[in-house]
């Protein structure tokens, strides 16, 4: 493989330590808040604590249980809004079943300023003026922005197909690149002839939660490959692309594990210490 390994633990590392000064003067708390057991959000929750204490940020785990009322949940989401010591909470996804219908009224009813998650309507349309007003962004987008940063990769006049249009990554992953001149493609389950337009990025973003979909054919030589994909299998953790095979031909590719995942954990930290910048 002659590709370049996009390590989003050395990019991560490089975040965190530039934000210890910060954490340091201001002090900062982000509140997680979790509701049932599903083990995937355990695992991602940990990380998130392991990354926090490590900065030595102060963070809390408000896990309540899978029989937790909207009314329940809506009641701790007005405790934390309202709580001059925490800085920012998010409600991790997903929720149990009988919440999961509610989640866009679960965003709404975040305080914009605390919405470290940037998934609430001020956050992501702050987004769309332009780069100077993203504030809060998404974790995953911003993180795999500060993952191209950290290896110098610049995104101007470049075609990015993006693969996924969810509000989480897709679509405001798309935006962002837009503010930095990037041309844009998005693509999604619809989208016909996905191979004809994947072969023409420079830079190819795959985050639609199917094991290794973009496969070795779907590429052009020399593309960087950013892939979002955490997906279960009986063999494992697999991304979204096929790694071996496309790894061959990228120039540069992130691992999965170890790629954005902990990206989006220092990302999430950043929003933090960005929102207790702003409180102060
Ligand atoms: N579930 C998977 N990723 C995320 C995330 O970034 N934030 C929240 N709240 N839930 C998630």
């Amino acid at each position: 493989m002659s590709a370049t390994l996009l390590s989003g633990k050395d990019a991560s590392a490089a975040v965190l330590q530039s934000l210890e000064s910060d954490i340091a003067s201001l002090d900062p708390k982000l509140v997680v808040v979790q509701v049932g057991e599903d083990p995937a959000s355990s695992s991602y929750i940990k990380q998130k604590f392991k990354s926090c204490q490590s900065v030595g940020m102060r963070s809390e785990h408000k896990h309540m249980p899978a029989t937790t009322t909207l009314d329940e949940l809506m009641h701790e989401i007005v405790a934390l809004n309202a709580d001059p010591d925490v800085s920012g909470f998010i409600v991790q996804l997903p929720l149990p079943a009988h919440l999961e219908k509610h989640v866009p009224d679960i965003i709404k009813s975040i305080e914009p300023r605390k919405d470290v998650d940037g998934f609430g309507a001020y956050n992501l349309g702050k987004m769309f003026l332009n780069k100077d007003f993203e504030d809060l962004p998404p974790a995953t987008p911003s993180g795999i922005i500060l993952l191209l940063d950290h290896y110098n990769i610049d995104v101007a006049g470049k075609h990015v197909v993006v693969v996924g249009r969810s509000n989480i990554v897709g679509k405001p992953v798309s935006m962002m690149l837009l503010n930095r001149s990037a041309t844009v493609t998005i693509c999604h389950s619809k989208t016909k002839d996905l191979g004809t337009i994947t072969r023409q990025a420079d830079i190819l973003i795959a985050a639609v939660g199917r094991p290794k979909m973009i496969t070795a054919d779907m590429v052009k030589d020399g593309v960087v490959v950013i892939d979002v994909g955490m997906n279960r299998t009986d063999d494992g953790l697999c991304g979204d692309v096929d790694f071996d095979a496309v790894a061959e031909k990228a120039s540069a590719i992130t691992p999965v594990p170890g790629g954005v995942g902990p990206m989006t954990v220092a990302s999430l930290i950043r929003n933090c210490v960005r929102a207790a910048q702003r409180q102060e």
